[in-house]
């Protein structure tokens, strides 16, 4: 409780030169809110121009292949995202679990990749519908997280964690406050016997379907220290009343 909120929005594969104006009406809009800490997740091709178009607000990548470099045809290394100009990169997001088949395993290279070159890492998990419907989710998160959480919460770049529940993701549907904050506090549990007192300083977002109308609810949630923003980061009009809803909970 109590931690700066982090704001970071997922443009997944949309993204084109034509939408660097709303990357710079965002990131001039975040000013007014120095208490929220407010990023963009833009496809990979995007970064480097992003970037410079806002100096000073943080651009991050969705996905960073976990080797330094090689034979990896179509990936992008922790070092090509920095050297783009990003400062942080999802890793393990259910679209490219699922689709890509990436393990826990994978997830936590990543992780560490990421971190050893100084990016901050948001790292996701969440439950299937399935899984939620069976009563298992909290297990099954917590097992997500044993198989792909980094060694240690590297010094070097900040480590958060982004419960995201599959079927929230894109459909306008999102669990109960109550479930929300059963899972947080379990996540919370889950890093602090791992990590010890860093763990209790890590932040914890939530995502899937967060938008204008729920967000001040899911933010007065402990634990819940901010969001993972799909859809609604992709226009400045629906992503930065989310912002100021971080920035109103603020105590
Ligand atoms: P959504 O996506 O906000 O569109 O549900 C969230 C995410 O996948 O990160």
């Amino acid at each position: 409780m109590g931690l700066r909120k982090l704001v970071a929005g997922n443009w997944k594969m949309h993204g084109l030169s034509s939408d660097l104006d709303e990357v710079r009406t965002i990131a001039a809009a975040a000013r007014d809110y120095p208490g929220v800490d407010v990023a963009l997740c833009v496809p990979a091709i995007l970064i480097e121009r992003a970037a410079r178009a806002v100096s000073g607000f943080a651009i991050g990548g969705q996905d960073v292949h976990q080797a330094e470099k090689g034979a990896h045809t179509g990936c992008t290394s922790a070092l090509m995202l920095l050297d783009a100009g990003a400062s942080l990169t999802i890793v393990g997001h259910s679209e490219r679990r699922d689709a890509q088949r990436e393990s826990d395993e994978q997830v936590k290279a990543k992780a560490e990749a990421a971190l050893s070159v100084g990016l901050v890492v948001i790292l996701c998990v969440g439950e299937s519908l399935e899984v939620r419907e069976s009563g298992r989710a909290v297990e099954t998160v917590r097992s997500q997280l044993d198989g792909s959480l980094p060694e240690t919460p590297n010094g070097e770049a900040e480590l958060a964690i982004a419960y995201e529940p599959i079927w929230a993701i894109g459909t306008g549907k999102i669990p109960t406050m109550g479930e929300i904050a059963e899972m947080h506090a379990s996540i919370r549990r889950t890093v602090v016997k791992r990590y010890g007192s860093p763990g209790a300083g890590m932040r914890i977002l939530y995502g899937g379907s967060v938008k204008a109308s729920n967000a001040a609810e899911i933010f007065a949630i402990a634990d819940v220290d901010g969001a993972l923003v799909g859809g609604a980061s992709l226009k400045a009009a629906d992503f930065m009343p989310i912002v100021a809803a971080a920035a109103a909970s603020l105590p």
